[in-house]
């Protein structure tokens, strides 16, 4: 039986290409789609999703939108600058005939977690705002996540928006250090993988070859591999939410050592960092699977492949 999906996520580039791959996994029922902050505003992630999953000719899969911003301190500061204004490269994607659901986000997810048949994985590839929410206002179920991936934090890596700090976790630390303490199973798919899985010209070509899906996602993907170029010297598109999905897709895709992490929340120049303590292999309630190993290559072949396969099934 296919493991039931939800993707808690701000497209975003590499999210709308998380989404997509998702999509293409029939190890994975994706059942709920919940949208925050982050990337670009709630409402143009939220519309971002529909015109994703519509690209895909899966409007039939429900988008909830969920937290305009983080839990404590107001968060105004998008990232335009490496996903477009729009969040999508500045691709108009046709708008779907879908409209959101009307349930806020939590709620969404709190009833398709309580109503699943088998324990749910949840893939937050966003600000973790409503996983958080989630975890203060249904507790009870959110004892129903088989599997939480978390894409966020670095634990040797440094940070990508700050000197210290990954955006996810930056844009919302108090949601963060909640999340990663709660004891829910956990996989933190943090910049020590996904900085060195790049997706690059070829791979692009491939799947865009195939058929019009593949087609507007290389459009998509252009913004984000010219900022790539330049901002971390990367000859491509580092995949950061698809490998995400990749081990929620196919749990133990990253080499993984169970580790204590807490949260900078402080307000000094290393708010956001995630403190991992890798002296030990940690056997507390608390500790989260850290991905500290992945096969780059193999990743990128599995995105491809799977890309060029839902495109031409879409055609
Ligand atoms: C994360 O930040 C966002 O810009 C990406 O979509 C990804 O989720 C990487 O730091
Ligand atoms: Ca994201």
């Amino acid at each position: 039986m296919a493991t039931p999906l939800v993707i808690d996520t701000d497209p975003g580039i590499d999210d709308a290409l998380a989404i997509l791959l998702a999509l293409a996994s029939p190890e994975v029922d994706l059942r709920l789609v919940t949208t925050v902050h982050g990337n670009v505003e709630l409402a143009q992630t939220t519309d971002n999703a529909l015109r994703v999953l519509h690209l895909a000719g899966r409007s039939d899969v429900p988008v909830a939108a969920g937290a305009r911003d983080s839990l404590v301190y107001r968060q105004p500061e998008r990232a335009g600058h490496v996903h477009g204004g729009t969040g999508l490269g500045g691709v108009r994607l046709e708008p779907s005939p879908a409209a959101p659901d009307p349930r806020p986000a939590v709620v969404a997810l709190a009833e398709v977690l309580l109503a699943a048949e088998a324990p749910v994985t949840v893939a937050a590839i966003g600000p973790w705002t409503n996983v958080a929410l989630l975890l203060a206002t249904y507790p009870e179920a959110a004892e129903r996540i088989g599997r939480l991936v978390l894409m966020g934090g670095s634990a040797a890596r440094g940070g990508n928006v700050t000197a210290a700090a990954e955006f996810n976790v930056w844009a919302d630390p108090e949601a963060a250090q909640r999340v990663l303490g709660s004891g829910v199973p956990a996989v933190l798919v943090g910049l020590d993988v996904t900085l060195p899985t790049v997706l690059d010209d070829d791979g692009i070509a491939r799947f865009a070859a195939a058929g019009p899906v593949g087609e507007a996602a290389a459009a998509i993907l252009q913004q984000y591999v010219d900022h790539a170029r330049t901002s971390y010297g990367t000859s491509g598109v580092v995949l950061h939410d698809a490998l995400a999905l990749t081990e929620a897709i196919v749990p133990g895709t990253l080499g993984t050592v169970r580790r204590d992490v807490v949260v900078d929340t402080t307000l000094g120049a290393g708010r956001g960092q995630t403190l991992v303590d890798r002296r030990t292999v940690s056997d507390s309630p608390t500790a989260v699977e850290v991905a500290e190993t992945v096969d780059s290559a193999a990743a990128v072949e599995f995105l491809v492949s799977r890309m060029a396969a839902l495109t031409r099934s879409a055609g």
